[in-house]
């Protein structure tokens, strides 16, 4: 049976969630924040999940209105404010990817200390992915590693990765089915699921159903059975 080990997740819809509501698009966002608090804790109560790694803020994102991007820079603010306590409680590990250096300097300081404070947690590693694009990943990698004498290996190049371990499963919410440049080198053997579901309706019951499908699968990275 395979074991989801490592879960991504494109949390898509929160922005339609809010204009269903007839609210603004931020509530939506105010009310995912609450799904990731779920879906962590669910995450960690599985033992067979190692890692969830989260698509909070793109690279892309940049490009929506200034308002939207403060409240976001906000909300991840008060998120992991609010969470340090959780993540401990919970023994998370907060292990965050992506080029924070464009965030602002106090949020680059919460964000380095969650990650120091719950450095030692050896429970589910929870990764954020802020500023995240899986290009800008590989760019900034193949940057780091450029100057060696010897040839660029797979090994290499992977282990100069943000995230450098392979993902099972990867989730997009919302309807789309696109990567949305996310994980793309990590994502080489992953199985996909799409759902309709829009990201603040998302469920740790939803969850739990795609998990079970995803162990039926055969996954023969390849080969043959
Ligand atoms: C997509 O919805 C979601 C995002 C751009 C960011 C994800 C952010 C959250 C889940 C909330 C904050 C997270 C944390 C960790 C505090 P969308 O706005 O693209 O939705 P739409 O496609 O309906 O417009």
């Amino acid at each position: 049976m395979n074991k989801a080990r490592h879960i991504a997740i494109i949390m898509d819809g929160n922005g339609r969630w809010a204009e269903l509501r007839e609210q603004k698009r931020v509530k939506g966002h105010e009310a995912g924040a609450k799904v990731v608090r779920a879906i962590t804790e669910f995450c960690s109560c599985d033992k067979d999940i190692e890692r969830l790694t989260l698509y909070a803020f793109s690279t892309e994102n940049w490009k929506r209105p200034r308002l939207e991007v403060e409240f976001l820079m906000k909300l991840l603010q008060k998120y992991l404010d609010s969470e340090l306590e959780n993540y401990l409680q919970n023994n998370i590990r907060f292990e965050p990817i992506g080029d924070i250096r464009a965030f602002s300097k106090s949020l680059r300081q919460t964000i380095q200390n969650v990650k120091e404070k719950t450095a030692h947690c050896d429970g589910l590693v929870q990764s954020l992915a802020l500023n995240y694009g899986a290009h800008d990943e590989i760019l900034r990698a193949v940057n780091k590693i450029k100057n060696s004498q010897d040839d660029i290996t797979e090994a290499m190049l992977g282990n100069a990765l943000d995230c450098k371990h392979n993902v099972d499963l990867i989730i997009r919410t919302g309807g789309d089915k696109r990567l949305s440049n996310f994980l793309l080198w990590q994502a080489a053997y992953a199985e996909l699921f799409f759902t309709d579901t829009l990201w603040p309706d998302f469920t740790t019951n939803e969850l739990e159903k795609i998990i079970k499908d995803f162990t039926k699968i055969e996954r023969r990275f390849g080969g043959l059975k």
